[in-house]
This record gives C-alpha cells, structure tokens and sequence, in this order.
C-alpha cells in the first residue's frame, strides 16, 4: 500500500503521517494554508497544492502509485463557516469530490475520510452513538455530514473501501513540534489566556450539567492517529467495508474540570476563570459511545485528559515563550 495524505502538514494531519509514515509508504499534499512543512519528517515527500487541483492531484496518485487515500485536508472553523458557507462546501465538499472522481478514475480502493462529532449537532442523549441522528448546525457540520455521504456513496458505486471517523475534541500533540498552532479551542484559548495574565473565561455554567459548564469528550491527537492506523488496516484486511466510526474516549470532562488541569499543569492557579455568557451553539454534553470502534477495530485511546494538556503545553511554550 502507498497511502495519500491529504492535510498531511496540519495538526492532526501530521500526527496521522507520523504514525502511518513508520508502517507504510506515504506522501503528503497540503497546500499550506495552515500546515507547515516542518511538521514532516525528512524523507516524506511533500506535495503542495490543492485537492481541488484536479490535474495534480491525477498526477500524484500515478506518480506515487497511490492505493489507498486518507484525506484530512479541509477547513474546520464553526464561526468561520458561518461566515462563509460557500468558501466552506467549496473546500470541504468540492475538494472530496474532485478527490474522490480521481481516486475513482485511478482506482484506488481505499479511501479514510476526517469527519466531525459537528455532524451530531446538539445530540440529546447521554452517549452520542453512530445511529445517534445526524442534525449538524453550523455549515462546517454540514459540509462533514455531506462528505461521509459522498465517500459512502462513491465506496459503493466505484468499489471502493471507504471509513468516516468523527472526531470529538482533539487536543494534546505527539511532540512539541507537532502541537496546535490555532487558537480555536479551549486548551489553546486557556493557554493564550493564562500567559497574558488574564483570567480563564467559561462560556456558562447554567447548563444541566453537573457543575453547570459544559461537557465535551476529550481525545489525544496521538490516539486519533492510532485510530487511523487501525482503520485503514481494516480497509485493506476489508476490500468492501463502509464504516463510520467515533474517535473519542467515551468520557465526558466538563470544561471547569479542563480548565483546572489546565492551570495546574501550567502552574498557574491563582487567577480564578471569569464565567462569561454561554456562547451560541454549544451543546451542553457531547460525549462519544466508543464502544462500535473498540469493537470494529480493537481500537482503544490510552491518553488521559492530563496527558493532552501536559503536552499541548509543551508545545504552547515552543511556540509561545513565556517566563512561568
Ligand atoms: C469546548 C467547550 C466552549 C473556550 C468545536 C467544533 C467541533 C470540533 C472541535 C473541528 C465549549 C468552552 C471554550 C474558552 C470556554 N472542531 N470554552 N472557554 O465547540 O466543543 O467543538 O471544536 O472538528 O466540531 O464544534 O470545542 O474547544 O471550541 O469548546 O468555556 O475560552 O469549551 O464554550 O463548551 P467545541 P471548543
């Protein structure tokens, strides 16, 4: 197998190339837009370019004789997507189609898709299942939800193997380097907070929960590579499967429990988070039922909530060099 990884330079993208780069022959194409090139290690060939780029992207897959496609490339912010939907279906929806038309045309028969715990919406149940129904609210939910339709449908039509992993809330870095460089989620937005000098900030604490903040479920950027690896194993062990599957731990952590690891690990406790309004769209709980692929794929996360922030701050501290 020589697997394509798209968004292979980007934060979780890397992670995967990491992991998958040490069992099998990869090559990466990022067009750079966040990832960066020093994120690969010397040896992995780097295409830069767009997955919209029909004509590269035919020339890569016979170039490198590719046979099988992990494609994280794609935009991710839910307030950004508001803002602009078609930019959003353009990339996240028009690029996978033009992927998959050239994965297709040059039959390779394995394709691994990144969705998103956003296609749930705001779930109400306790443990968010696969069957759980999908209702996403932002147009980036939308866009995922509509991509796992596209591989399904595609898989089926052109014979391909095809998995959707939905990621619920990815945090923590294999290596320093590696780390997040966007300040979109909370242990970054804490992390930012805490080096100025200023208080954390809760987005509400008036949620049914049982300490009012919200409740999300956690997962180690490592493990969502283990995840990967464990997937497209199956879709080559499994020339016809179709799987959607959740990547997360199965546990919820309230965001006042979050941040307080996050001021402990950090070493910085003194200053007490501020409780700002609730900020729109969020769920009060989001937690994955891991159970389908524990039991597809004998996958299990192995990082606490300590390990994530333990190293998301190493990384934090790379990039952000702070007398602490
Ligand atoms: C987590 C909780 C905030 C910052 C989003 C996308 C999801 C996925 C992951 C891409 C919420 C609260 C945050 C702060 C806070 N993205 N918060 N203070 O919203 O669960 O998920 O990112 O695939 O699709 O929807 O993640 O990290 O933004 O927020 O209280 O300074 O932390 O309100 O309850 P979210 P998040």
């Amino acid at each position: 197998m020589t697997w394509l990884i798209t968004g292979g330079a980007g934060y979780i993208g890397s992670h995967v190339v990491k992991e998958m780069a040490v069992r099998e022959p990869v090559v990466v194409l990022d067009d750079l837009s966040t990832g960066r090139a020093e994120r690969l290690a010397d040896g992995v060939p780097l295409v830069v370019g767009s997955v919209l780029d029909r004509e590269l992207l035919d020339r890569v897959l016979v170039e490198h004789g590719v046979t099988g496609i992990v494609h994280i490339a794609g935009k991710k912010q839910v307030a950004e997507s508001v803002e602009r939907p078609l930019h959003y279906y353009r990339e996240n929806v028009d690029g996978l189609r033009t992927l998959l038309e050239a994965a297709a045309d040059a039959g390779v028969g394995r394709f691994l898709f990144s969705s998103s715990a956003a296609v749930y919406g705001m779930p109400d149940v306790d443990l968010v299942t696969e069957e759980t129904p999908c209702k996403p609210l932002s147009p980036y939910g939308e866009t995922k939800l509509a991509g796992e339709w596209l591989v399904a449908a595609a898989g089926r039509a052109h014979g391909m193997a095809t998995a959707s992993l939905r990621y619920f809330n990815v945090a923590g870095a294999g290596s320093a380097e590696l780390g997040d460089d966007g300040v979109f989620n909370l242990v970054p937005m804490v992390f930012e907070r805490l080096t100025k000098k200023e208080a954390p900030r809760v987005f509400g604490d008036d949620y049914p929960t049982p300490d009012g903040t919200c409740v999300r479920d956690y997962i180690h950027v490592e493990d969502v590579a283990t995840a990967h690896v464990a997937a497209a194993q199956r879709l080559v062990d499994d020339t016809s499967a179709s799987l959607t599957l959740n990547i997360g731990r199965g546990q919820g952590v309230s965001v006042s429990e979050m941040v307080a690891v996050i001021q402990d690990v950090a070493g910085l406790r003194d200053l007490s988070p501020v409780v700002e309004a609730r900020r729109a769209g969020d769920a009060a709980r989001v937690v994955a039922a891991a159970d389908r692929i524990r039991l597809e794929l004998g996958w299990t996360s192995r990082h606490d909530v300590r390990d994530m922030v333990t190293s998301a701050w190493a990384g934090w501290l790379l990039r952000h060099p702070v007398d602490v």
